[in-house]
């Protein structure tokens, strides 16, 4: 019960935040932007030329495989869920 009240005011905080911003505080809060910027390449790609470069591919799922598998990416900490909403935002830069 009280957490559903809590989920609820959660989603509707996400909802006045809007998507954008809210998925931009996930990847910070997830550790992505130590070694990513969305416009700028530091350590990694940024995230623009991530976007670009899988434009029009629907491997969404293989992204988020290698960001968890930890061998073809830096270990991230963040849980699959959360990577799993990150990539979907990254993608769509
Ligand atoms: C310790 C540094 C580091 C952290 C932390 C990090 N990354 Fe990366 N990331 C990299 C590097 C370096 C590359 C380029 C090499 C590669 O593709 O694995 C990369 C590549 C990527 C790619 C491109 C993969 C592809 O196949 O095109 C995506 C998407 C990505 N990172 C997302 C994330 C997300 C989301 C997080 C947070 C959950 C994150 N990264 C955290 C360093 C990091």
């Amino acid at each position: 019960m009280r957490t559903a009240i809590v989920a609820g005011l959660l989603v509707a905080g996400l909802a006045l935040a809007g998507p954008a911003s809210a998925s931009a505080d996930l990847a910070k809060s997830s550790g992505c932007m130590k070694c990513h910027d969305v416009e700028k390449k530091k350590m990694g790609p940024s995230f623009k030329d991530v976007a670009a470069a899988h434009k029009g591919k629907t491997d969404e799922a293989a992204v988020v495989a290698k960001l968890t598998g930890g061998k073809d990416h830096p270990a991230v900490k963040a849980s699959e869920a959360d990577v799993k909403a990150v990539v979907k935002w990254i993608l769509t830069l």
